[in-house]
């Protein structure tokens, strides 16, 4: 009797230990989430995979391209390849007019992708999405709760207009100079991915060092 008391005793503090261990690395975890990126596992904070896998690298960056193998990729004429270094904005149109930046319809992709690269497996897909009439459906990589509002326009506009400085003390002359303030060097990604926390404290912090709005309805409904 005394011993099966014990026994349960000990299975209790021991459950006990486990349980609050794991309530401790929760804790951890959901504080961490607040305040920075969240950890990288469990698919968060990582680059979603997208239905296409579109290379910001080749469009919007200006190195070389580099192949699967990780040799420099040759064209037809057996030049080493360089993106294309496309602006920012010729794709996210929206994104100095209103508060999305939008992603292109596959209609602007076939443009060019009519005739280029129609040999790759990832633009097979896109051809064929446009063939079918459908839509490419990007997965997002940032997304804020619905509670939230965001508008990238007034952020674009604050930051060309002469003698606002960004946060890296440059100033922007272009809306793609603004961009990486908030996502980094996308250019060089190969796939997109936050780097920046964009939570709470880290939207009011840049509000208060410009003098921006603070009060909960410039950002909240
Ligand atoms: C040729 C068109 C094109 C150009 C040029 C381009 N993008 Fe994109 N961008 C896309 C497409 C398509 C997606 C959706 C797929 C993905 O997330 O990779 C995307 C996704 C993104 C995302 C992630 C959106 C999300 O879901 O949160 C960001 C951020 C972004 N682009 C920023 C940039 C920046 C900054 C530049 C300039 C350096 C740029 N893009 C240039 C087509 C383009
Ligand atoms: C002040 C920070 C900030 C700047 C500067 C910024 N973004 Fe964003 N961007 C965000 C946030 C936050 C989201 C997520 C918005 C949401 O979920 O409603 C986002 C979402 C996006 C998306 C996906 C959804 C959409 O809006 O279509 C794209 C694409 C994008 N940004 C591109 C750009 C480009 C291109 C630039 C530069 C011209 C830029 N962003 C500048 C903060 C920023
Ligand atoms: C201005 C012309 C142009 C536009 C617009 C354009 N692309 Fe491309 N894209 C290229 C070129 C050039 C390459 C490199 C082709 C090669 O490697 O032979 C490429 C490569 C690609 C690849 C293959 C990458 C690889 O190596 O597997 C994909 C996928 C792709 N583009 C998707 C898109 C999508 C999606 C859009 C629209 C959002 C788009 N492209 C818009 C010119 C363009
Ligand atoms: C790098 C600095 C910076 C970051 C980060 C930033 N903002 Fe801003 N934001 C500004 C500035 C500066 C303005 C004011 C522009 C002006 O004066 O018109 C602004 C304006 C706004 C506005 C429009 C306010 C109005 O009514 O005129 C909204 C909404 C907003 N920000 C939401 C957000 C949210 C949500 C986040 C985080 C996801 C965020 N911002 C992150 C600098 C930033
Ligand atoms: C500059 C923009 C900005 C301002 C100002 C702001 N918030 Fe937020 N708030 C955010 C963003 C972005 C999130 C979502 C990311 C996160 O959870 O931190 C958020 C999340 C929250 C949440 C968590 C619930 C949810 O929607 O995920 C609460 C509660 C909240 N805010 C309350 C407030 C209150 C109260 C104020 C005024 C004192 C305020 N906020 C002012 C940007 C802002």
């Amino acid at each position: 009797m005394q011993k099966k008391r014990v026994a349960a005793f000990m299975v209790m503090a021991v459950g006990m230990g486990l349980g609050g261990l794991v309530t401790l690395l929760l804790v951890l975890f959901v504080a961490r989430a607040w305040w920075t990126t969240p950890f990288e596992v469990l698919g968060f904070g990582g680059a979603p995979t997208q239905p296409i896998a579109f290379p910001h690298t080749v469009h919007a960056g200006v190195d070389i391209i580099l192949d699967a193998d990780g040799n420099p990729k040759l064209d037809t004429s057996n030049q080493e390849m360089n993106g294309l270094g496309l602006g920012c904005t010729f794709c996210h149109r929206n994104v100095d007019k209103g508060a999305a930046a939008s992603i292109p319809p596959v209609e602007q992709c076939i443009f060019c992708h009519k005739s280029i690269g129609t040999d790759l497996p990832e633009v097979a897909k896109l051809i064929n999405a446009w063939d079918n009439k459908e839509a490419v459906v990007w997965e997002r990589v940032h997304r804020l709760p619905d509670s939230v509002r965001f508008v990238h326009e007034p952020h674009i506009r604050f930051f060309t207009e002469p003698g606002n400085l960004m946060p890296s003390g440059e100033q922007a002359t272009l809306a793609a100079n603004v961009c990486s303030t908030c996502h980094g060097d996308v250019a060089q990604m190969e796939e997109v991915k936050q780097v920046r926390s964009l939570k709470m404290g880290d939207c009011v912090d840049c509000h208060r060092n410009y003098s921006a709005p603070t009060d909960c309805t410039t950002c909240h409904y």
